[in-house]
């Protein structure tokens, strides 16, 4: 009956153009916490709306095969969902980009090999353009999304390695490969060549994010985001379908959008990232100094820190990635609500670099429930910083550092900061003087206003509330 239903030649169409519309309303909602859940419920309905027509439509593909492979895939998804970290979400969506760009690459790759043995004149040029595409950015999509697997999961050295000659290598390599292409599209669609094709955009994968580590692995990971909605665009070209090429393209758009609010956070250009080093090469360690845990810092004790937090009327609390290590979000939801029903008022300063992704402390601070209202952006909060009487920095260390404001020889140089170093009082929870993903010194651990509690988050936290209470 629905297969009946589907023999009219409108349907397919006009479900797919639902399912378009879905797509970019759920990704417009998803632009704001508040309604970012609905967002996501609309594209889940949007895929699962494309995903039957695609099944229905399709007869020729064998239904059981694919049912196979949708039951391989949520057990796996499901059963990493569950057991993956937050703290480890850089590496699987890596992995997931990869498995994406290599998913786009088989099929360019299959119908490549169902087009070679046919005749070619017949071959509309635009297919095998799109074949091409879709194999080269695939390709480079997964063996470079495996590669900032291995650098994030520390089975590959995390900073950046750059081979000599490695740009004019590179350029060579990408001229090379393109004229492969060329001459598949133009001249003859020759296996040995295609094969060959292969082989370079695979080692061009690699050889684009060998040289990159440090904390520019993240604007990577959503570059190939990025590269692997191209490769399903190129895809959908390929097999004539509509609702690939959109939702490729749509994720395309959505990663290089990422990968510019990120590198503008980060006041690095794409290029830079790209071609150039950072996070543990030799520059940058040079501002990590011998200095760190030379210069004296204030420690302090718990029950001050608590004295001082339970006067304070203003406070600003500014989240990191060491939060998320520690998983301390709820008890730093308990604190503020014990600091409030004391009289003071609470923000959360929310740097948008701040932990491993994009969101991370939104996502986070979400889980325990903290309002949305009480999250300050970095522009929104840095003019406050001033007249606050207490910022308390939680395993945050490199969106703090006055370096990257100040000092035009740092690394991070021009990187937008929160002032947390302007505010009155400063309270800096961290188990040691470790710098952070940048591999710098931060000068605010020194500062004459800074106070160190040298803990896990967690713990602090926890004691922290403890003395409150019982003050
Ligand atoms: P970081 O600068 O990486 O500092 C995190 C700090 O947390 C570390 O210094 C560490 O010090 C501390 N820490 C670790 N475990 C802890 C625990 N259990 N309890 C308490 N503290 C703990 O983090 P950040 O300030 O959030 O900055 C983010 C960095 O990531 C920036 O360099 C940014 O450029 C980079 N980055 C982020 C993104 C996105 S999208 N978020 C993208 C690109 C780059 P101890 O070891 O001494 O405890």
């Amino acid at each position: 009956m629905i297969e009946t239903l589907f023999d009219n030649d409108l349907i397919t169409p006009i479900s797919y153009i639902g399912s378009t519309v879905l797509f970019i309303l759920g990704l417009k909602l998803l632009g704001s916490p508040v309604t970012a859940r609905k967002g996501n419920l609309l594209a889940s309905v949007a895929m699962l709306v494309a995903v039957l027509t695609t099944l229905i439509d399709k007869t020729s593909i064998s239904l059981n095969l694919i049912l196979t492979g949708v039951l391989i895939g949520s057990v796996i998804g499901a059963i990493l969902a569950r057991m993956v970290k937050m703290t480890a979400m850089p590496q699987l969506v890596a992995a997931f980009n990869g498995f994406g760009g290599a998913a786009s690459a088989f099929i360019a790759i299959s119908q490549y090999f169902y087009y070679s043995s046919a005749d070619e004149s017949t071959i509309p040029i635009t297919i095998v353009i799109s074949i091409m595409l879709g194999s080269i950015i695939g390709l480079i999509t997964f063996s470079g999304s495996m590669i900032a697997f291995g650098k994030l999961q520390d089975i590959l050295p995390g900073q950046p390695i750059k081979l000599p000659f490695q740009n004019s290598v590179s350029t060579i390599l990408v001229l090379v490969t393109l004229s492969l292409a060329m001459y598949l599209v133009g001249v003859d669609l020759d296996t040995n060549i295609f094969i060959l094709f292969i082989i370079l955009s695979l080692l061009l994968g690699i050889l684009l994010v060998n040289p990159i580590g440090g904390a520019d692995m993240p604007v990577v990971i959503s570059l190939l985001n990025s590269y692997s909605g191209l490769a399903a665009a190129a895809a959908g070209f390929v097999v004539g379908n509509i609702i690939l090429i959109v939702a490729g393209a749509l994720v395309g758009a959505a990663g290089l959008i990422l990968t510019q609010i990120m590198t503008r956070a980060m006041h690095r250009s794409i290029w830079n990232v790209i071609f150039g080093t950072f996070g543990g090469s030799a520059d940058s360690q040079a501002n990590t100094g011998d200095s760190i845990g030379e210069r004296p810092v204030r420690r302090g004790e718990v029950d001050d820190i608590a004295m001082m937090l339970s006067y304070a009327k203003t406070i600003v609390i500014v989240p990191g990635y060491g939060l998320a290590v520690a998983q301390a979000q709820h008890q730093i939801r308990e604190i503020s609500d014990l600091l409030e029903k004391r009289g003071a008022e609470i923000k959360y300063a929310i740097h948008p670099v701040a932990g491993r992704m994009p969101g991370h402390m939104n996502v986070l601070l979400a889980e325990a429930d903290v309002p949305y209202t009480k999250l300050y952006d970095l522009d929104e909060i840095n003019e406050s910083f001033s007249s606050t009487e207490v910022a308390i920095v939680v395993g945050a260390n490199d969106v703090t550092n006055p370096a990257a404001r100040d000092e035009p020889t740092s690394p991070i140089y021009g990187m937008p900061i929160l002032n947390v170093d302007q505010a009155k009082q400063v309270v800096v929870i961290k188990r040691s003087l470790s710098p952070g993903f940048a591999g710098i010194d931060n000068d605010l651990f020194y500062a004459q206003n800074t106070t160190m509690l040298f803990a896990d988050a967690k713990v602090a936290i926890t004691e922290l509330s403890r003395a409150i209470q019982e003050s």
